[in-house]
């Protein structure tokens, strides 16, 4: 009989925990979510540089390749001979700076690809605004070189109208929708994700999902990727935007998790 209430009182608390995980817990549920840069364009080349370097080695998700083996250049240290990634960005493509290389090598990474590696670099624009884009840069800039980004870039870098770059990443991509597989598509998660014949392997498919993880593990690892990371995706850890949470509504979020817990 006790056991029995433990059970119940267990799914009581279970329940409530959820809905007031879904209430309000979900705008908090954030480990390493994007910092909002609100950059005006007078913001200085040292800000730039900060919060380039906080992205770079976090929620930007550059480490899960960069500096790790192999599988990717080391841009905070020497290659082939030019130095790190500030002092050789200028010769890699002849015609281009230093900053129009970086900028290109973020957003159509594979138009020019470092010799001896893998085109598998993403579009950073799926998972990083304009300006954090660009404060990016400016951090790669200062690893052995001049950083030339400024407030122009910034100030260009932002819808006209407004004076103040704010920017809630990939987030300022709202949508209204509550079919599954247009929020999938939407919200991007097929540019990482296959499912059926759709989407792109750079995270686990998530065809067999719903036999692989409960609905509560498929919404943790929505609202929080890092957490605990995919069996065998361990070292791209950091690459799944961590901000689902701000960007779906409580509705959107039950409508991908029970949709996905379906996949078998
Ligand atoms: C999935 C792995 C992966 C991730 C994540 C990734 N990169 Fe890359 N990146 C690569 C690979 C592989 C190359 C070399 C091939 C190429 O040029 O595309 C590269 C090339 C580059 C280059 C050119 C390097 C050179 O020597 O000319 C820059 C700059 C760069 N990445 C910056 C970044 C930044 C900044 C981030 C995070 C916002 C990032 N990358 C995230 C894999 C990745
Ligand atoms: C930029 C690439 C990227 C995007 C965009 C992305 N994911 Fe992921 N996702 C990953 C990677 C890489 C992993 C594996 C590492 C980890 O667990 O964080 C993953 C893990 C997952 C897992 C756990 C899978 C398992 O087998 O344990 C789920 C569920 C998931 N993603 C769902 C989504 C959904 C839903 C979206 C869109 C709302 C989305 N992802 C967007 C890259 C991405």
């Amino acid at each position: 009989m006790w056991a029995t209430n433990l059970k119940i009182l267990g799914i009581v608390l279970g329940t409530l925990a959820l809905y007031t995980l879904i209430a309000n817990g979900i705008p908090q549920v954030e480990s390493e979510v994007p910092q909002e840069l609100s950059f005006t364009g007078e913001v200085s080349a040292a800000e730039l540089v900060a919060a380039g370097e906080e992205l770079y080695a976090g929620a930007g998700g550059c480490t899960a390749c960069h500096g790790l083996g192999t599988r990717a250049p080391n841009l905070l240290s020497d290659a082939g001979g030019q130095g790190a990634i500030g002092a050789r960005c200028g010769q890699r493509v002849e015609g281009e700076s230093c900053k129009e290389y970086l900028y290109r090598s973020m957003i159509e990474p594979n138009v020019f690809v470092v010799e001896g590696f893998q085109p598998i670099m993403p579009d950073m624009r799926r998972t990083l605004s304009e300006v954090q884009i660009w404060a990016m840069i400016a951090y790669l800039q200062s690893v052995g070189g001049e950083v030339t980004v400024t407030g122009d870039d910034i100030a260009a870098a932002q819808p006209a109208g407004e004076d103040e770059a704010s920017d809630s990443g990939a987030g300022a991509m709202i949508v209204a929708t509550t079919d599954p597989l247009e929020l999938l598509r939407e919200m991007q998660c097929l540019a990482c994700h296959l499912l059926g014949d759709e989407g792109a392997q750079v995270g686990p498919p998530l065809d067999d999902l719903g036999s692989r993880l409960t609905t509560d593990q498929i919404r943790e690892s929505i609202l929080d990727p890092n957490a605990e990371l995919a069996a065998g995706y361990e070292q791209f850890g950091g690459m799944m935007p961590a901000n689902f949470g701000q960007r779906l509504t409580a509705e959107q979020l039950e409508v991908i998790v029970s949709y996905l817990g379906s996949q078998k």
